[in-house]
């Protein structure tokens, strides 16, 4: 799996022009792309990051991270995923950074997704979906999650975002529409954000099998 992901990883490289503001995700598989990048990180003005985890790591490798706010829009996001179904739609937020993942992949001209192929799904569901709440809101984001969906919402206990929020991961779904279902989650009250990605898809998606698939 670790080598499907590096796979992946490595082969994003290619999407990385120079000059670029490479956007960067969160992950095992992006902390390969992230040690790719610094193979060439004097060709790019810098990263925009999803994560104090991928922020550190890119510093690490004395690489530049900028404020989204001073750098409009960015050509390229690059970031995993915990499922991809076949119209590139995602789960996304196993690692708790979804909420800053999304606003980039939403500044991102194109977002290239890569995975490992255990992945690949054809309905999306299997993976528990994160959705960042308010801490003050969990359990009326719960209750209302049931209601709306039927799925089962667990609190992950321990974990506090980048952003200083909660997660609730929701079990049991089979998500036959998923740009509705993100929509209708988005409607409640302290949801801060919902690890579909739907209606802003990958555009790309990399696939670090033997052959690697890009898509
Ligand atoms: C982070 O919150 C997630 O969205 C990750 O992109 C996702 O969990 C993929 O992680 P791995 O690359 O570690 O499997």
């Amino acid at each position: 799996m670790s080598e499907g992901k590096r796979l992946a990883g490595e082969k994003a490289i290619e999407f990385v022009e120079d000059g670029m503001i490479v956007g960067v995700g969160t992950g095992s598989t992006v902390a390969f792309f992230i040690d790719a990048l610094a193979g060439i990180r004097d060709r790019i003005a810098g990263a925009v990051s999803s994560s104090e985890q991928s922020s550190e790591r890119l510093r690490g490798h004395g690489i530049e991270v900028l404020d989204l706010n001073a750098c409009g829009p960015i050509p390229l996001y690059v970031d995993g995923a915990d499922e991809c179904d076949r119209a590139k739609r995602l789960i996304k937020g196993g690692g708790a950074a979804l909420t800053r993942e999304k606003i980039i992949a939403e500044a991102a001209k194109t977002f290239v997704c890569i995975i490992d192929p255990s992945k690949e799904v054809e309905v999306l569901g299997r993976f528990p979906l994160p959705i960042e709440v308010i801490p003050m809101a969990r359990s009326l984001v719960a209750r209302e999650i049931v209601a709306r969906t039927g799925g089962h919402p667990a609190w992950r206990q321990g974990v506090q975002t980048d952003n200083g929020n909660w997660v609730l991961d929701i079990h049991g779904l089979a998500i036959t529409d998923p740009v509705s279902l993100e929509r209708e989650l988005n409607q409640i009250p302290g949801v801060v954000s919902v690890g579909l990605f739907a209606r802003r898809a990958a555009d790309v998606v990399i696939v670090g099998g033997d052959p690697v698939v890009v898509r």
